[in-house]
């Protein structure tokens, strides 16, 4: 089975291909075209062209564009769920949430179409009129990450094409299967040619060229800091528009007056969900002393239980983390935490599936992947306490099922140290104390704020981003992803048939 890139309304070979494996099993998924610089001038030119006529095109028959989008995606969820866990291991309950976040997001950006708000205000003239309408920017290029691979490009894909601009999408090399499969949707629903085009190639060669072409006047970017950061300096030299969403640290904090039993829960799924591959994971628990070592007790109970295992299994808990790469980071950070003084409370390893659950892989286990068990990378959810102010474990983002537990004495110590992180994702809160969930609500200086509930769980009609480090003040989803995506241009129309002057005319002196 081989994916293609998709160019000007049609699927294009590359010159060579590369593949794409499932991280649990390490079987091969499909191969991928390998797109080089030539196919994406070759798109850059599609889009320029199909820009012509897609802007013109009324909004309200590109939102009709959207929803049908939307419906595709409706009927075909179970068969994208399933390649999307194959192609990035997620477990399939959170893969149908992925392909659900973007049938929500065909219809709520569809519903722009007929929207799309400009104003008007009073000028200072009479007969005179001002407006400010939304203009789409052009050409744009969007480049994302492999952890939500349906979730988060559409949170670009659609406003982007609600607003009239053409794409080029480039989607993580680790995911390409089901990205091609989400573009064959857009070409089942009539996209016209050009409009949508998709570039997958690894390495950083036409990733640059994408970032460097004249004619995108637009970028953004979902991912790593790094990656982020270097975009920012070549846009920075473009003159480039560029939204940024990148790294996390993000807490739950916990007071001595929480539900228990929900902060387990919560905190369990915020930072081992999708194996913790997430920017909203959880990765610090910030807990107030009295409750901190029943809650811990707990919390290693209930990780005790937790299955690993390919996610197309429905009892499996956690899935595999994306590649041999990410384990070993994840595992360095590990050793790092325990050189530098942290004290491992469970996990800590690199496992294989279904071992989280039963210690001994070759006992009894009736587990239908018994014959592959030594396949796959995974890695034990693991909780660590005592991690020191400063250290590695409290700074850095892992980006994977490592918890680390930091006890505080007051909620206003809890908040401080939320802050301090050089990332504002995410931070929630639990406590039953109307009054320090609103206090938190004040100062917890990040894009999310959640009350009794984990980091994770973003809708997307509310605007999703975050201060500092995580970004770059620009906001995705919500009518906010708008603003990446469109040019105010003001209109003044002047009716009185004589000169007026702003500012001077109107006026007696
Ligand atoms: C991400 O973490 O990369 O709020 C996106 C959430 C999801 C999206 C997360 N709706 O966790």
């Amino acid at each position: 089975m081989e994916f293609q890139n998709y160019i000007n309304g049609k699927w294009v070979k590359g010159r060579s291909t590369f593949q794409t494996i499932n991280p649990a099993n390490e079987e091969l998924v499909a191969d991928i075209a390998h797109a080089d610089v030539a196919d994406l001038e070759a798109a850059v030119k599609a889009a320029r062209d199909a820009f012509k006529s897609w802007r013109l095109t009324p909004a309200p028959l590109r939102g009709e564009m959207l929803f049908k989008v939307g419906d595709i995606l409706k009927q075909k969820k179970e068969e994208l769920a399933q390649l999307l866990t194959r192609d990035m291991g997620k477990v399939i309950a959170e893969a149908r949430g992925d392909v659900q976040e973007a049938i929500d997001m065909a219809y709520f950006m569809g519903g722009e179409g007929r929207r799309l708000l400009g104003y008007t205000a009073p000028v200072e003239m009479p007969n005179k009129f001002g407006m400010a309408v939304r203009d789409p920017s052009g050409v744009v290029g969007l480049i994302t990450p492999w952890n939500f691979p349906i979730a988060v490009p559409s949170w670009k894909i659609f406003p982007a094409l609600v607003a009239g601009n053409t794409i080029i999408w480039k989607p993580s090399p680790e995911t390409p299967a089901i990205s091609a499969a989400f573009v064959k949707v857009f070409e089942e629903a009539g996209i016209p040619a050009g409009v949508f085009n998709l570039i997958m190639a690894p390495g950083a060669d036409v990733a640059k060229a994408l970032v460097n072409h004249p004619d995108v006047r637009v970028l953004s970017f979902t991912g790593s800091t790094a990656t982020g950061r270097a975009i920012a300096e070549a846009a920075g030299k473009l003159n480039k528009k560029l939204s940024l969403e990148m790294g996390g640290k993000n807490a739950i904090i916990v007071m001595d007056d929480a539900n228990m039993d929900l902060v387990v829960d919560a905190s369990l799924w915020a930072a081992f969900g999708t194996t913790g591959q997430r920017c909203t994971a959880a990765s610090r628990l910030i807990v107030q002393s009295g409750i901190a070592s029943k809650l811990k007790e707990a919390l290693v109970e209930k990780t005790k239980k937790l299955k690993l295992g390919d996610g197309l299994d429905p009892t499996v808990d956690v899935g595999p983390v994306i590649n041999k790469i990410a384990l070993d980071r994840i595992h360095n950070y590990v050793q790092l935490g325990k050189k530098e003084g942290a004290r491992l409370l469970i996990g800590g390893s690199i496992a294989s599936a279904s071992s989280a659950s039963v210690p001994n892989p070759l006992a009894t286990s009736v587990h239908p992947l018994e014959s592959v068990e030594s396949k796959g990378f995974f890695y034990a959810p693991t909780l660590f306490d005592r991690v020191n102010p400063g250290s590695t474990l409290e700074a850095e983002e892992i980006f994977g099922p490592v918890l680390s537990i930091i006890e505080v004495e007051s909620l206003e110590e809890a908040i401080e140290v939320n802050n301090r992180s050089q990332y504002g994702l995410s931070t929630s809160i639990f406590t039953q104390d109307v009054n320090r969930a609103f206090t938190a609500m004040r100062d917890i200086a990040t894009g999310l704020v959640y009350i009794n509930h984990g980091t994770t769980g973003a809708e997307i009609q509310f605007p999703f981003g975050g201060v500092r480090g995580t970004g770059n003040g620009h906001r995705e989803a919500g009518q906010a992803a708008l603003e990446v995506f469109t040019e105010w241009k003001s209109i003044y129309v002047d009716y009185s048939g004589k000169l007026q002057r702003a500012q001077i005319d109107n006026r007696e002196e």
